[in-house]
């Protein structure tokens, strides 16, 4: 038996906003943000629609695919940086009421824009130790929310969105199909990237700092990861990495000498959903008929923390 991913979800606001579109209000341009970032599109909740609602429609989605019921469940955990109500109560528990899974437990995780991956590592080793059979790890996001709007360093970046996925045991794949992550945190960087605090209610980024961790730990992290495993990156189907900006993507694919076709990319439709962004992709993978069952999968997630993870997992 061995921990695997049975379905995914995802979900986005009906309201598609394009560069051209965030041009008119701002001092800044389609060239400027697609060429720093690859970005061209963000999805934007509507007013009272907030990260519970997205994170509902990507979950229903992926029970509905799995044919599972919401009885089945029994945990839920939601990968956030944007939450319904700041502090308490968690997403989640809203989550799981509004999907009516009567019998799990939830909670709420805070790794930013590395939650998804932090969620996915707890869910595998809640179904490896037997406390758990069928967990739900959804990141969801309404970073609309929490940016400036006038601040055009952060706001172009940032888009709303949600991604699920059902994991629970399978016994078609080897034992040793979802191996174990790596999950890293330096919180000597922690105030190089925050939302609401003291000096600002915003979101808050040292963009150019932040650049240079993240091609850093994606090219720690990924050899680090597969070397661990005897594995090498001819043995991955896919990378799929945190949607934060295609220039990073494409830094690492060139320092580690892999093809960029190997990296799966959304950010120019999507932007950075953040927590949402990696099962956002395997959301979009897995409908595409991209994935091959039994093709080993890479996930690589870094952000505010500064955190920083990798799953490594056959699909
Ligand atoms: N439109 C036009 N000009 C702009 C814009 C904009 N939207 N934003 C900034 N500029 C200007 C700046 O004012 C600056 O002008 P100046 O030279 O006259 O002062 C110039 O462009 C260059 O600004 P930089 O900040 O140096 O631009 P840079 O090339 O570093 O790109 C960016 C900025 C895209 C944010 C980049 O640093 C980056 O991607 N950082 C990493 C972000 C990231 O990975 N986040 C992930 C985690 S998110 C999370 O965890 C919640």
């Amino acid at each position: 038996m061995t921990p695997r991913v049975l379905s995914t979800g995802m979900a986005v606001p009906l309201r598609r906003m394009s560069n051209h579109d965030l041009a008119q209000t701002l001092d800044t341009s389609d060239e400027w943000i697609y060429s720093h970032t690859g970005i061209r599109y963000r999805y934007i909740a509507a007013e009272g629609e907030n990260t519970s609602d997205l994170a509902v429609r990507a979950c229903q989605q992926a029970l509905t695919r799995s044919g599972k019921t919401a009885d089945d469940v029994d945990l839920i955990l939601l990968a956030t940086g944007s939450p319904d109500y700041p502090g308490f109560p968690s997403s989640a528990s809203l989550v799981q009421d509004k999907l009516g899974c009567q019998y799990a437990g939830a909670m709420d995780l805070v790794a930013a824009c590395s939650g998804f991956v932090y969620a996915l590592e707890t869910a595998r080793s809640f179904l490896i130790s037997g406390a758990a059979h069928l967990v739900l790890v959804v990141g969801a996001e309404v970073f609309s929310r929490i940016v400036d709007w006038s601040d055009r360093s952060t706001c172009v970046l940032f888009g709303d969105g949600a991604g699920a996925v059902l994991v629970g045991m399978d016994d078609q794949l080897p034992t040793d199909s979802f191996r174990p992550s790596l999950l890293s945190s330096d919180g000597s960087g922690a105030l190089a990237l925050t939302s609401r605090t003291a000096i600002s209610p915003f979101v808050h980024m040292e963009g150019r700092r932040v650049y240079n961790f993240a091609v850093q730990v994606m090219k720690d992290l990924i050899p680090s990861i597969l070397e661990k495993n005897f594995l090498t990156v001819n043995d991955i189907q896919w990378i799929v990495p945190h949607q934060a900006n295609f220039r990073i993507i494409e830094a690492t694919a060139k320092r580690l000498d892999i093809p960029i076709e190997k990296f799966y990319t959304n950010i120019e439709e999507y932007a950075n959903t953040s927590g949402a962004s990696i099962p956002l992709a395997l959301a979009e993978m897995d409908h595409k008929g991209l994935l091959v069952r039994g093709a080993w999968v890479l996930t690589i997630g870094f952000g505010a923390g500064l955190t920083a993870g990798a799953n490594l997992f056959r699909w």
